[in-house]
C-alpha cells in the first residue's frame, strides 16, 4: 500500500469484505490501474467502464481464473500474477491437508473436545499410511513439484499427470503417468491445476468412481475443478476415504453446506499461501506489477505477455 501511495493517487477499498460489482464499476471509471484481489471478478464490462486509460490489472495471487484475461489482451492491457513465491507455502498446506485427512487429525481433535474419547483400541481410528503409499499429483507446475519433493521425505512413490509437463527435474523420483492411471493407482490425489475450461469439475461422479476406496484427496487448486456433490456422494457412501480442501464452491462455504457434516472431509478456508512472509511477497510482487504497468514498462510477472505486440501499446522493452 505504501509503494502504492507514493506512487501514485490511489482510491483504495476500504473493507474486509470485497466490493460488490456495482462499486467496482463506480470506483474504476477513469482508472489507469487495478490491482485486485481473488475474490474479485474483473471482466469486460469493468475493464470498459474504466476507459481506454487502464492499462494494467494486477492480480494478488498466481491464479488469474477471476480475470477474463482474454478480454483485457483484447483491449491491450496487461494483466501481472503472483507466481513462484507461494510455492512452498502452498505445498506446505497440500501435504498438511495430505497427513491431517489421511490420519484423521480434525475429526480426532473434534473427538477428544466432545468427550467422545473412550479408550485406547486396536483398531480405533485407523487412518492412512504415507511410507510406500502412491501419491498422484494432478498438475505438475512448480506446485505440483514442490508437493513431490515433500513426498519424497515420506518414502512415497510419486506419479503425475500432466498435459504439458513430461518429466520432473533432476533428483525428484516421478514418473508420469495418463490420467486414469493415476485415479487408478494412487492412494492420495493431490490437485495443482489452473482453472481452465478442460480442468472445472475434473474430480466428478466419474473420475470419482476410479479412485481407490481407501483413497484421499486434496484440493489446494480451485474450487471449482470438483464437482462437490460427486465428491460429497463419494464421501458420505464411502466411495473414497477422505478429503481435504483449501478451496470451495462458493467461498467462504455456507455454513449449512452438505460437506461440513462430513466427518471425512477436512475443510479450510483457501489459506494456502497465508503465511508472513509469502503474503508480504505476493503484496510487493503485486504492487511491483501494478506500478510497471502505470509508468508503461513491462510488468515483472505478465499472464498475458501478447499485449506487449498489440498495436497500441508503447511500452519500453526492458
Ligand atoms: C493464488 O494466489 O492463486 C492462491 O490461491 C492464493 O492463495
Amino acid at each position: 500500500m505504501n509503494l502504492i501511495r507514493d506512487f501514485c493517487e490511489a482510491d483504495i477499498w476500504p473493507e474486509e469484505l470485497p466490493p460488490p460489482r456495482e462499486a467496482i464499476l463506480e470506483h474504476v471509471h477513469g482508472m489507469d490501474g487495478l490491482l485486485c484481489l481473488l475474490t474479485d471478478q474483473i471482466d469486460a464490462g469493468i475493464m470498459d467502464e474504466a476507459g481506454s486509460g487502464l492499462k494494467v490489472i494486477s492480480n494478488h495471487a498466481v491464479g488469474v481464473d477471476n480475470v477474463d484475461v482474454a478480454a483485457a489482451s483484447a483491449r491491450a492491457i496487461a494483466v501481472g500474477n503472483t507466481p513462484g513465491i507461494l510455492t512452498d507455502a502452498t505445498a506446505d498446506l497440500a501435504f498438511a491437508l495430505l497427513l491431517a485427512a489421511g490420519r484423521r487429525v480434525a475429526e480426532g481433535e473434534r473427538l477428544v473436545k466432545s468427550g467422545g474419547w473412550k479408550t485406547w483400541g486396536p483398531a480405533f481410528m485407523l487412518g492412512a499410511d504415507l511410507a510406500g503409499a502412491t501419491l498422484g499429483i494432478v498438475g505438475f507446475g512448480r506446485i505440483g513439484r514442490a508437493v513431490a519433493r515433500r513426498a519424497m521425505g515420506f518414502g512415497m512413490r510419486i506419479i503425475f499427470s500432466d498435459p504439458s509437463q513430461s518429466a520432473p527435474e533432476p533428483g525428484v523420483a516421478a514418473t508420469r503417468v495418463d490420467l486414469d492411471t493415476l485415479l487408478r493407482e494412487a492412494d492420495f490425489i493431490s490437485l495443482h491445476t489452473p482453472l481452465t475450461d478442460e480442468t472445472r469439475d475434473l474430480v466428478n461422479a466419474d473420475t470419482l468412481g476410479r479412485m481407490k476406496a481407501t483413497a484421499v484427496l486434496i484440493n489446494t487448486s480451485r474450487g471449482p475443478v470438483v464437482d462437490q456433490q460427486a465428491l460429497y456422494k463419494a464421501l458420505v457412501s464411502k466411495r473414497i476415504f477422505a478429503a481435504a480442501l483449501d478451496v470451495t464452491v462458493p467461498e467462504p462455504l455456507p455454513p449449512d453446506d452438505p460437506l461440513l457434516t462430513l466427518e471425512n472431509c477436512l475443510i479450510v478456508p483457501h489459506i494456502a499461501s497465508a503465511s508472513w512472509r509469502t503474503r508480504e511477497r505476493m503484496s510487493l510482487m503485486a504492487a511491483e506489477n501494478l506500478i510497471a504497468g502505470l509508468k508503461g514498462e513491462r510488468l515483472p510477472n505478465c499472464v498475458n505477455p501478447e499485449v506487449y505486440d498489440h498495436p497500441r501499446m508503447n511500452t519500453k522493452k526492458t
